[in-house]
């Protein structure tokens, strides 16, 4: 199906301005933050929004503050036409693409922290990046003030520090967090997949392995958490090149480790293939 091409906005007025003008029609607004680098799990939120919304803003912007000096904000891929054509095809009506000076004005100092979730896991080996990712989606909040807005499961405890801040913080948005979307063979769709080398790429699939293991173990009637987290990280090791970060199991709302398995526990692991970092996660259920 082709579509026509979105509108492309880059000043938060412009955004401001379109968005009032849905409204004054009545339609429903939603919205689907990105980095760009569009693939079919992004594209997933967007059609998710088309269905449910009337007017589907996606927001493209590789937000720097949730970068860390030493990670990959400058090489982080950016190819916005076909980001566009991407946007289009799915449908939606407005992409928000500032500049970094838009978004953080000389001086910006207010921050966003939801303390203690934003400081196990990906927290732990990324200080600081849920701090730049909770500012920044509250501000896309504030500037499209959409009724619905989309996260995937793949990046889960991204979703859950969103879920807090909108919670704990009153934001009147609805949030709806959408399946993960997977290679054929597995392996979680991810923007940084594209650094992935062909000697890396079969590597890559530790991850969805370690986590079929896991609840393979846990169908088998495993309840004893750390021997699921022993056996993740075994198998994530059994493969040269692959550096774990973590292989946890987690309350899903706090993500605090369990001890033993009981209803819903989620599984969560971190690891470096090569240079490309990658994470992914699974639901187990007892
Ligand atoms: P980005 O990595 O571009 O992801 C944008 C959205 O797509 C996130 O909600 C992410 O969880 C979702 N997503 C990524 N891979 C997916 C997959 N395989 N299946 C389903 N959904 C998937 O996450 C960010 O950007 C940023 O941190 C952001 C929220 C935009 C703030 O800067």
């Amino acid at each position: 199906m082709t579509r026509s091409q979105p509108i492309v906005l880059r000043s938060i007025d412009e955004v401001r301005g379109s968005v009032r003008a849905a409204r004054a029609r009545d339609a429903s607004v939603g919205f689907v933050p990105t980095m760009g680098a569009l693939h079919e799990g992004h594209l997933s939120l967007v059609r998710r929004a088309r269905a449910e919304t009337d007017f589907v803003v996606v927001s493209i912007f590789v937000n720097p503050t949730q970068f860390a000096p030493h990670e990959d904000l400058a090489r982080y891929p950016r190819p916005f036409d076909e980001d566009l054509r991407l946007c289009g095809q799915e449908g939606a009506d407005v992409v928000f693409a500032p500049d970094a000076a838009t978004m953080y004005p000389p001086g910006f100092a207010a921050f966003v922290d939801v303390t203690g979730l934003s400081e196990r896991l990906e927290g732990a080996f990324r200080p600081g990046h849920f701090r730049g990712v909770a500012t920044v989606v509250l501000k896309l909040f504030q500037i499209v003030l959409p009724d619905i807005a989309y996260f995937g499961q793949k990046d889960a405890q991204q979703a859950q520090v969103v879920r807090r801040m909108v919670s704990e913080l009153n934001v009147p948005v609805e949030i709806r967090v959408c399946p993960t979307l997977r290679e054929p063979d597995g392996l979680a769709l991810s923007s940084r997949n594209r650094y992935l080398n062909a000697d890396d790429r079969p590597k890559a699939l530790a991850l969805y392995r370690a986590l079929a293991a896991a609840a393979a173990l846990v169908q088998g009637g495993e309840r004893h958490a750390d021997s699921v987290r022993q056996k993740m990280r075994t198998v994530l090791e059994s493969i040269p090149g692959v550096i774990v970060d973590y292989a946890e199991l987690v309350d899903p709302d706090s993500f605090e480790p369990v001890q033993t398995l009981h209803s819903r526990v989620l599984a969560v692991v971190a690891a470096r293939v090569g240079s490309t970092r990658l994470i992914d996660n699974a639901m187990l259920t007892c």
